[in-house]
């Protein structure tokens, strides 16, 4: 049993008890390498932002538990080698799909767990996440849960439509679970591609899709039934098109991908939606960086030479996310 404590973590409480009353979110980013890691720790570091880091059960698998923990537990001394005297660092898993994934995380040192039963019939969705909630609570580990169903994969879930949180059930479900933090569904999806071509218009002067706005009624219905209560949005990635030009441009093949437009997800930052999940937008701009070192210099064969554009593309890119969208920018602690 290890304790994140030890580790230098933190839960989540504090960090969206600050960030609701901030009117900003924090940054969730998912990661599965070095890299990605690297450049999360410098740019919320040199931004003194709190952050998330993201854990799926598929990048537990990739990269390996033990050392994932031991990377979380190095990403906490760069930030100090950075600059932070305190960072506030958050592991999260994301997207749990049993008890015995998330007892798994809470053993191993992780601050935070995600117990997705979104895809269950309510009373299971409420019974699971409430077993989890009484585990992780006797190390101080916070728990999100998640009431509505998004479009797209999560993890091995995977749902053609998007169904809206129900404001009627969030109610009952916070109080009978003792969740920390509630994803909802309000129109936001999972991957590159959230919405079909035939649910967008196009921007006549650049030809790029215009997606449908998110269901803000739903967001502050919910809002009015649980004051101050940690909101979480997942699935929201903008889809950089720069990236995604850039993609096709070097050999790639990515017709229509489209994401949350930017400014949804700044005036949601500033409800009560305190936790903003990003994972696509890393995985074009790393992409996006490698295909074009690869188009340029085919001879190149020295992994450094680009993951290393990679790297620094990922971090401009959580910079920008950090500063101009989600607002966290100089709000730690200490
Ligand atoms: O919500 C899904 C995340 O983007 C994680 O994706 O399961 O492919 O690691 P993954
Ligand atoms: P994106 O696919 O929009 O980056 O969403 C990531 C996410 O919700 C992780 O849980
Ligand atoms: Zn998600």
């Amino acid at each position: 049993m290890v304790n994140y404590k030890d580790l230098g973590l933190v839960n989540t409480r504090e960090m969206f008890k600050r960030a609701i009353a901030g009117g900003y979110a924090i940054p969730a980013f998912n990661f599965n390498n070095m890299e990605q890691l690297q450049a999360i720790i410098k740019a919320s570091s040199e931004l003194r932002s709190p952050v998330i880091l993201q854990v799926s059960k598929g990048a537990r698998n990739y990269a390996n538990q033990t050392l994932l923990r031991y990377m979380a537990q190095g990403a906490v001394a760069y930030a100090k080698e950075l600059g932070c005297e305190h960072p506030e660092i958050a592991l999260h898993l994301d997207h749990g799909d049993s008890f015995e994934l998330c007892k798994s995380c809470v053993d191993f040192g992780f601050s935070s767990v995600m117990i997705d039963g979104s895809s269950l019939p309510y009373e299971e969705n409420v019974a699971l996440t409430k077993k989890v909630v009484e585990y992780a609570h006797q190390f101080d580990v916070t728990v999100e849960g998640e009431l509505g169903v998004l479009a797209g994969v999560e993890d091995e879930v995977s749902s053609e439509v998007s169904h809206y949180t129900k404001p009627e059930e969030v109610i009952d479900f916070t109080q009978r679970t003792g969740v920390d933090s509630l994803a909802i569904s309000i129109g936001t999806s999972h991957g590159a591609y959230k919405f079909k071509p035939e649910q967008c218009t196009r921007d006549p002067k650049t030809g790029r899709l215009v997606p449908p706005p998110l269901a803000f009624d739903v967001l502050d219905e919910i809002m009015v039934k649980l004051p101050g209560f940690p909101i979480v949005l997942h699935g929201s990635s903008s889809v950089p098109q720069e990236y995604v030009e850039m993609i096709n441009k070097y050999g790639g093949k990515m017709p229509d991908a489209v994401g949350i437009p930017e400014d949804q997800l700044r005036k949601a930052s500033k409800s009560a939606v305190c936790k903003i999940n990003i994972d696509s937008d890393s995985r074009l701009a790393f992409t996006a960086a490698v295909r074009k070192v690869f188009s340029e210099k085919p001879g190149e064969f020295d992994p450094r030479k680009y993951c290393g554009p990679a790297r620094d593309a990922m971090e401009a890119m959580y910079k920008e996310k950090i500063k101009d969208v989600l607002g966290s920018e100089n709000k730690l602690a200490q």
